[in-house]
Order: C-alpha cells, then sequence, then structure tokens
C-alpha cells in the first residue's frame, strides 16, 4: 500500500504524532516531576544532614549508674561531653589524640580512650569515671596514694581507670600483665615505678 492511501484501521500520521507527543510529554512530566521529587529528597536529606551536622541532639549517657540527659552536636567526643555538658571532670584532656591515656573511662568494661570516642555512639552503654571508685583503703586511688603514683597528677585518673578496668576484669595480675595492661597511658613526670606498684598492691587489697 502506498503512503498516500486512506485505511481506516490506519492511525494518521497526525495521529500517530499526537499521540506520540501525549505520550512524550507523559513522559516528560514523569521525568520532570521524578527529578522533581529527587531534587526535593536530596534538598531535605541535605538539610537534616547540615542539621546533623551543624545542629544540637538530645542524648541520654549512663555515666556512673545515673542517666543523664543533655544536648550535644553529634560530632562531640565523650570527654567533651562528660567534662563540659555534665560536668563530670574525671577523665582529663592532655593530648585530646588518643595517644596518652589522661581521658580514659570505663565503657561497658572496656578501659576506653574518652577523647576519641564519640559521645552518640556511648548510649546505651554503662560508662564509668573515677568519681565511681572506691577511694578508701582497699581501693585504687588509696593504692596510687600509698605508692607515690603520682607527681603532677594530670595522668593519674587515667592510669587509676585503666588499673581499675585491669582488676575488673584480671584480679590477681602478674607484673607483667599490669605493665599491658597500663601501656596505653602515658606518665610525663615519670612515677611508672609507683604506678605499677599501685597497681600490684591494689591487685591484693581491691574488692572489685
Ligand atoms: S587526652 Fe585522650 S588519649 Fe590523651
Ligand atoms: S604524674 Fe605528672 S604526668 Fe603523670
Amino acid at each position: 500500500m502506498r503512503d498516500n492511501v486512506t485505511d481506516p484501521n490506519a492511525a494518521s500520521r497526525r495521529d500517530f504524532l499526537r499521540g506520540s507527543s501525549v505520550a512524550a510529554a507523559t513522559a516528560v512530566l514523569t521525568q520532570t516531576a521524578q527529578v522533581g521529587m529527587d531534587e526535593a529528597a536530596a534538598e531535605a536529606l541535605a538539610t537534616q544532614q547540615i542539621s546533623a551536622q551543624s545542629g544540637t541532639i538530645s542524648v541520654t549517657l549512663q555515666v556512673n549508674g545515673k542517666a543523664l540527659k543533655t544536648e550535644i552536636e553529634p560530632r562531640s567526643t565523650l570527654l567533651d561531653v562528660l567534662r563540659h555538658r555534665l560536668d563530670v571532670t574525671g577523665p582529663k584532656r592532655v593530648c585530646d589524640r588518643g595517644s596518652c591515656g589522661a581521658c580514659t573511662v570505663i565503657l561497658d568494661g572496656q578501659a576506653v580512650y574518652s577523647c576519641t570516642t564519640l559521645a552518640i555512639s556511648s548510649q546505651g552503654k554503662t560508662i564509668r569515671t573515677l568519681e565511681s571508685f572506691d577511694t578508701g583503703e582497699g581501693g585504687v586511688p588509696h593504692a596510687f596514694h600509698q605508692n607515690d603514683g603520682l607527681m603532677c597528677g594530670y595522668c593519674t585518673p587515667g592510669f587509676v581507670t585503666a588499673c581499675q578496668a585491669l582488676l575488673e576484669k584480671n584480679p590477681n595480675p602478674t607484673l607483667e600483665e599490669v605493665k599491658k595492661g597500663l601501656d596505653g597511658n602515658i606518665c610525663r613526670c615519670g612515677t611508672y615505678v609507683g604506678v605499677i606498684q599501685a597497681a600490684l598492691d591494689a591487685a591484693k587489697a581491691i574488692k572489685v
């Protein structure tokens, strides 16, 4: 059949073009709507992320047996939140980069550097600082005092906390185990002899 012969059953070129353009327009509209939706979703996500990055969120931390609620920036370290939001100042900021141990806390039974731990990821875990330790005879702080395990004292909260965590896991450590258990902590004053003896004495006396 030649092109110019009319076929009643055949769609005319005009009908075809009309149909095509409607379909194309629908496709374009659908695409546009989809792009619009994607953009809206992306924008909402970006806004959420910006607000998550620069805004504050509410967190509850279990510190020394108490549920403490506060508002923090999601990027906040556990050390910052303890010291500046919750007034728990036992953990010290010294290097602030995970190398000295002055900021040590016990998180779910593990000694960790609070300066390299996000507060937001500490939710739902038990956090203990030296404020909660037994300070009487038989306690780790007393053993440090008895053995001159400190000079300036800046490293001491971290050492006491690491020692407490060690003895809770291993109540009868050997000298080598004490050295290994405390090897994440640094004392610039060089009180290691006293610190190690304090740990060994505390192991004999401590009631963990
Ligand atoms: S202050 Fe955290 S390791 Fe030094
Ligand atoms: S007692 Fe001074 S840093 Fe350890």
